[in-house]
């Protein structure tokens, strides 16, 4: 967890954060039926689009991943959760070729991917952010987004030679950079240097320069991390139109009340090893979760919620049980039945 933000930075954040960031959010119905048989760790998914078996890796005497079998479904929002320390970001750094295992193997769309360098993986439409922003400070914003680009003409030696040939393309590069600036709200800034950016704006870069490559599976290490909280519904429902445009989601988050909020399956992980399984409701109720998060015999409560989001009847307390935290669930699902029925 990180919070890289000062109370100055938080005023730069919020100033571009308009009135629609700071309503409720709207809720939209989960994707269910991903799963075959009962939810458990490892459990087989009707379309899955990495499929892991035996990832493991130790640094020194620890164990930071030792997976024996997983499967994120695609189409999907599926969050990542776990205790600092339990491998998240190690899991994630494998996956997408920025780290080596010790063993194991792995797919995405049904490509091995094991051995594969990250700006490969990246090319094949599997992008990823950093739970500590890479933005690199001293290009523009505009300059970063390019970077995020694939396929770039002017990178190959001939073409380079023909101006005109990357020319078009930087124009279109340039569009595309600047309508993602746009949806993320940082068009104003696209001269700035991204060293100039709060904490929460750089996430929002990092977020808009993954998408430079129309990624079909998008995953992010704690995007809401070090964010304004006025911009953080609007992260939020970024996350949410990833999956509308039909791209896969898998990120990391503590604040179970955003889990809750935007996953439609959820994964858990302590001590490298994928603990639970299911979608958020019976992972939060799982007693496996609990006792990851608390150790056995404590109190039943998940507790971490940062009140970021506005619940149904007002806004989050600051802590919040499990079974509050489901029962908040199924007031929210049940309004989402009854708009729908409005509208049918
Ligand atoms: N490069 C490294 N060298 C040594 N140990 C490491 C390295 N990277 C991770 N670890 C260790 O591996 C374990 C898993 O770390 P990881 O960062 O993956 O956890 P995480 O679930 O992402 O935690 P957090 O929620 O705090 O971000 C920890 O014990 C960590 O100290
Ligand atoms: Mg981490």
């Amino acid at each position: 967890m990180s919070s890289d933000m000062t109370p100055s930075e938080d005023a730069v954040a919020a100033e571009s954060a308009d009135e629609s960031t700071m309503t409720s959010p709207t809720p939209r119905p989960k994707t269910t039926g991903l799963h075959v048989g009962d939810p458990a760790p490892g459990v087989a998914k009707v379309d899955p689009i990495i499929v892991a078996d035996n990832v493991r890796r130790s640094f020194g005497g620890v164990h930071a991943v030792d997976v024996d079998h997983l499967e994120i479904p695609r189409g999907a929002i599926t969050a990542l959760i776990g205790p600092n320390g339990a491998g998240k970001t190690t899991l994630f750094n494998l996956l997408t070729g920025f780290d080596k295992p010790n063993e194991g193997t792995w797919s995405f769309d049904g490509h091995s991917l094991s051995g594969v360098a990250a700006y490969k993986v990246s090319r094949m439409g599997l992008v990823r952010t950093f739970q500590l922003t890479k933005a690199l400070g001293l290009l523009t914003v505009m300059e970063n987004m390019k970077l995020g680009a694939k396929n770039q003409r002017g990178e190959k030696f001939w073409s380079s030679l023909i101006p005109p040939l990357w020319r078009s393309q930087d124009d279109e590069l340039e569009d595309r950079a600047m309508e993602l600036l746009k949806r993320f709200k940082l068009d104003t800034k696209a001269d700035d240097f991204a060293a100039s950016l709060s904490g929460g704006q750089r996430k929002l870069l990092e977020m808009a320069r993954s998408l430079m490559t129309e990624p079909t599976l998008v995953m992010l290490d704690e995007p809401m991390a070090g964010v304004n909280p006025a911009l953080t519904q609007s992260l939020l429902d970024h996350i949410l139109n990833l999956k509308d445009e039909g791209m896969t989601v898998l990120f990391v988050e503590h604040d179970m009340h955003m889990v809750r909020h935007i996953a439609d399956w959820v994964v858990v992980m302590a001590e490298g090893k994928i603990v639970a399984e299911g979608d958020p409701h019976e992972v939060m109720r799982d007693p496996a979760v609990i006792d990851a998060y608390l150790g056995a015999h404590q109190d039943v409560d998940l507790g971490h919620v940062t009140g970021r989001i506005p619940t149904v009847g007002g806004d989050a307390p600051s802590s919040m049980t499990a079974d509050e935290i489901v029962a908040e669930a199924e007031a929210e699902e049940e309004a989402v039945r009854k708009s729908q029925e409005k509208h049918k």
